[in-house]
């Protein structure tokens, strides 16, 4: 029987200590961290992503602006916003929600982005940061994910680590967080040869594919831990993530459930990206 580790109750613990040090940090130096979040189109997901975004700004006492911007909107329009919120004072933190459509650059967009404001940790200087282990900001959601690891008590250094997935923003960067906790670190992907074979031959396994209940039991060692980062939509709308959870949780010592787990944390580090953005101002 494994240990759910509870990614709604941490998430709320750490968005408690983040209002208490925003509250401390305004007193001080008369500065409320600021985030805008820029959407394009109306893809609904993206819509409920924005939307809980501006409520956790209100939760931990946030300054916060959305740009919901129609689908037709031009290179030249979004550029202008992104350089004009580069320059806006009350703005510490800038998110453009991706994907983008179609006739739009993201690359562009992320490299407009100020490497101070950025949030998402994208840009590729803080991406370079990131690799040397000099960072500000970390990607939110393997920040997310490390800080369950470690809010659970689960020691990394030494581990055998296997990520599956290899994204810039989930594989690649989490691969690197759990290398400076001092893990031993195996990345495997689609072209992966036996892949059950590596994972089982991890003690921290990380599943970032995007397949709905891909990893199962027999792809698991006895007393691995489990880390989830899969959001995917099975047929009957219900939510599921990468790991199937009925064959591998009584397999595991730890493992998130979805929805639950990773989830809910990818946005509270948001806010810890936009309160240390804010801070970094004033140094
Ligand atoms: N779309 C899905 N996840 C993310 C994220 O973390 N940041 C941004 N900007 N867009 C996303």
């Amino acid at each position: 029987m494994a240990k759910i580790i509870d990614g709604k109750a941490i998430s709320a613990q750490i968005r408690a200590e983040i209002k208490e040090e925003t509250a401390a940090f305004a007193k001080e130096t008369g500065i409320t961290p600021g985030l805008a979040v820029i959407i394009v189109g109306t893809d609904p997901a993206s819509q409920v992503y924005v939307r809980n975004k501006r409520r956790a700004c209100d939760e931990v006492g946030f300054y916060s602006e959305s740009y919901e911007l129609p689908e037709e909107t031009t290179m030249e329009e979004l550029i202008a916003l992104v350089d004009k919120l580069n320059g806006d004072e009350k703005i510490h933190g800038i998110l453009c929600q991706l994907p983008l459509p179609k006739h739009l650059d993201e690359k562009e967009i992320i490299n407009r982005i100020s490497p101070e404001k950025d949030v998402d940790a994208f840009h590729p200087v803080n991406v370079g940061k990131i690799m040397i282990g000099d960072y500000d900001f970390l990607p939110c959601t393997p920040a997310g994910v490390m800080q369950l690891i470690k809010r659970s008590g689960i020691e990394v250094a030494g581990k055998e680590c296997v990520v599956v997935g290899r994204s810039n923003i989930v594989g690649k960067p989490q691969a690197m967080l759990l290398l400076h906790a001092n893990g031993t670190v195996t990345v495997c992907h689609s072209r992966t040869k036996d892949l059950a074979e590596v994972c089982r031959r991890a003690d921290i396994l990380v599943a970032a594919i995007g397949k709905a209940d891909f990893f199962t039991g027999d792809m698991v060692k006895e007393g691995a831990v489990v880390i989830d980062v899969g959001m995917n939509r099975r047929a009957d709308g219900k939510l599921t993530g990468d790991v199937d959870f009925a064959s591998v949780e009584p397999k595991a010592s730890y493992i998130t459930p979805v929805p639950g787990g990773v989830g809910p944390m990818t946005i509270t580090m948001l806010m810890q990206n936009t309160l240390t953005a804010a801070k970094r101002r004033v140094r």
